[in-house]
């Protein structure tokens, strides 16, 4: 089966770039000494968690116990869900624990107490990390808080808990404006974890895992000597946000939807198949602006993007193309589209196409695409 015999839109992964990008991760993670325990947001399948694990990879992360039920009940061993899971889960969660060895993250002293109790009266413990702000603003401890080290201590000492360590997100490097913002980061992100991580140890608290996780921050990451684990989702496919942050090159990006042209209406308009509904509407970040909604390579072979095409609008069903040169794109020819973010295109189809070049390998269900709970 060609590329061209599937109906359109449809997402095609490259098995051959998602291969060698897990192996360059692994690989970067590995001659530091990390362990790597890549975030299973952006493929939500079991398939590709077996190529991370098998190339080297601890375990996976997931955010909801949903996709985490999907990649236990599929042999994935290991899993982390870097989430602030809430009490009122405790069910569904030891019998996850049946399925795989599981790790969660906490940041409130009432949740803490309240997952303590609820395993206390299952008669087990399970293992957490302390979720530490280092400048996402989302969620995590401020580190420069007098509580925080009582609060861990706390976490520690709870009979229902196993402190495996401390963890952050820095989300916020996806607003890095350079290289060298990006680099300060992670700088930040280690500093932070680290110090806080040595007045825990001055205080007596054991801190085994330092985790730090996000695809921009990696290639910084791997130098600061301290963390123990990097948690990156997104480099696995990457996107046009990741090549606008220098943390992937075009050939390196796996995903792309394959479009087709089904309408002309002006000159400068060009209206693909594809719209909210598979690329989503999320806008592009990097260094330099990068309007639009995605970025087009003009026909199936192209190897590089064509930089006078902008979707400029999104509706759920049509993208609205302009066109800022000659075109001469007509209804029932094919473009490729570099999302955006790779992970919530994932997220919004069944199932995607492996390819090798024009060749269709297999389609692979998104199987922990939706599970949103
Ligand atoms: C807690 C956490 N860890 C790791 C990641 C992976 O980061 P990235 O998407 O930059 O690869 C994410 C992504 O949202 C996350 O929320």
């Amino acid at each position: 089966v060609r590329i061209t015999d599937l109906e359109t839109p449809f997402v095609a992964i490259e098995r051959r770039r998602v291969l060698n990008n897990i192996d360059r991760m692994q690989a970067a993670a590995a001659a530091a000494g990390r362990t790597l325990r890549p975030h299973a947001k952006t493929h939500k399948s079991p398939l590709i968690a077996r190529w991370q694990i098998t190339r080297g990879a601890i375990g996976v992360c997931c955010a909801k116990l949903g996709e985490a039920e999907v990649f236990a009940e599929a042999g994935v061993a290991d899993i982390r869900l870097p989430y602030p899971l809430q009490p009122s889960n405790a069910g569904r969660l030891t019998a996850l624990m049946d399925k795989a060895r599981v790790s969660f993250i906490v940041d409130h002293p009432a949740v803490a107490r309240g997952w303590s109790d609820a395993m206390v009266r299952a008669g087990r413990s399970v293992e957490v990390l302390v979720k530490v702000d280092v400048g996402f603003h989302r969620c995590g401890v401020d580190a420069e808080d007098p509580g925080a080290v009582e609060f861990i201590r706390s976490v520690a000492e709870s009979p229902g808990l196993k402190l495996a360590g401390l963890l952050s997100h820095a989300g916020h490097s996806y607003g890095a404006a350079s290289e060298e913002a990006l680099a300060q980061t992670a700088c930040d992100e280690a500093s932070t974890l680290l110090g806080l991580a040595d007045r825990c140890r001055t205080a007596g608290v054991e801190i085994p895992e330092i985790s730090v996780g996000t695809t921009p921050n990696a290639r910084f990451s791997v130098r600061h000597r301290g963390v123990t684990e990097m948690r990156p989702g997104a480099y696995v496919y990457g996107d046009r946000t990741q090549v606008g942050l220098g943390a992937a090159a075009l050939d390196d990006c796996a995903l792309t939807v394959i479009a087709t042209v089904v309408s002309r209406p002006a000159p400068d308009r060009v209206i693909l198949d594809c719209g909210s509904k598979t690329l989503s509407s999320d806008a592009a970040r990097g260094f330099r602006a990068a309007p639009g909604y995605g970025a087009i390579f003009r026909d199936l072979e192209a190897t590089d993007l064509d930089s006078s095409l902008t979707i400029e609008r999104l509706s759920e069903e049509h993208a609205t193309v302009r066109a800022t040169g000659p075109c001469s794109l007509r209804p029932g020819e094919r473009v490729r589209v570099l999302p955006n973010h790779c992970c919530v295109v994932s997220n919004l189809v069944d199932e995607v196409h492996l390819v090798d070049g024009l060749e269709v390998l297999q389609a692979m269900p998104v199987a922990a695409r939706g599970r949103i709970t």
